[in-house]
């Protein structure tokens, strides 16, 4: 079958979209508010840019009334994150920390995450997560208006922390020690204990 993308509604696009672009790795951000209140939330619409400089990208999309997300809100006013990685021993708190809070309320006090300050920049780590991205805002770009919209944000990364027990005989992170979840369609993830080599030609 052929689905013609021209008439097709947000919300169908959107269902066809992540249940063919996968598995998806989780972007878990702590990002901090003005008032100092800090904030938590999974993003899988989550990739690597570039190396030169080392940039990331999420995508917080507006809600369905076209308003921004706490993530988005707070980078535009404190322009630093961190993007912790998602072990499948912490999928469940990070599933919870997608949960709409009022804005304010921090995910890491709601859902008891314990949070490990940063070393360059203002929001906390995720303590427990086996890595994470310390990032200052490159740039936001807008990808579309109103509900559903796009706004992707790039990291310029400026550190990352790794725990020593999930390097490998290398030096890099192991997949299967760090045993990352990546998100399927619908409910479903996946994780990085199931893999296979290819020589590069
Ligand atoms: C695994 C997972 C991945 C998600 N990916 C995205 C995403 O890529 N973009 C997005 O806007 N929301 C995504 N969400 C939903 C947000 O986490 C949710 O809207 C959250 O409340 C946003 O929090 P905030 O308003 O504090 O930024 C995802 C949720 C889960 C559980």
């Amino acid at each position: 079958m052929t689905i013609d993308f021209a008439n097709l509604p947000p919300r169908s696009a959107y269902a066809w979209m992540s249940s063919l672009i996968m598995p998806r790795p989780v972007a878990w951000v702590s990002t901090l508010s003005p008032e100092g209140a800090t904030n938590l939330a999974p993003f899988s619409f989550f990739s690597g840019v570039t190396a030169n400089p080392p940039t990331l990208m999420f995508v917080p999309v507006n809600d369905r009334e076209g308003r921004p997300k706490h993530t988005l809100r707070n980078i535009e006013l404190v322009p630093e994150f961190v993007v912790n990685v998602v072990p499948q021993h912490l999928a469940a708190v990070m599933n919870a920390c997608s949960a709409p809070l009022p804005y304010g309320e921090s995910e890491f006090g709601a859902f008891g995450v314990g949070a490990a300050p940063s070393l360059r920049v203002r929001p906390p780590r995720v303590q427990d997560a086996p890595a994470a991205f310390e990032c200052c805002l490159h740039q936001i770009v807008r990808v579309g208006e109103g509900p559903m919209a796009g706004n992707i944000v790039i990291g310029r990364i400026l550190a990352v922390h790794v725990l020593d027990s999930v390097l490998g005989e290398e030096g890099l992170p192991d997949p299967a020690k760090l045993d990352l979840i990546g998100r399927l369609g619908g409910d479903g993830y996946t994780t990085t204990r199931d893999r296979f080599d290819l020589e590069r030609p």
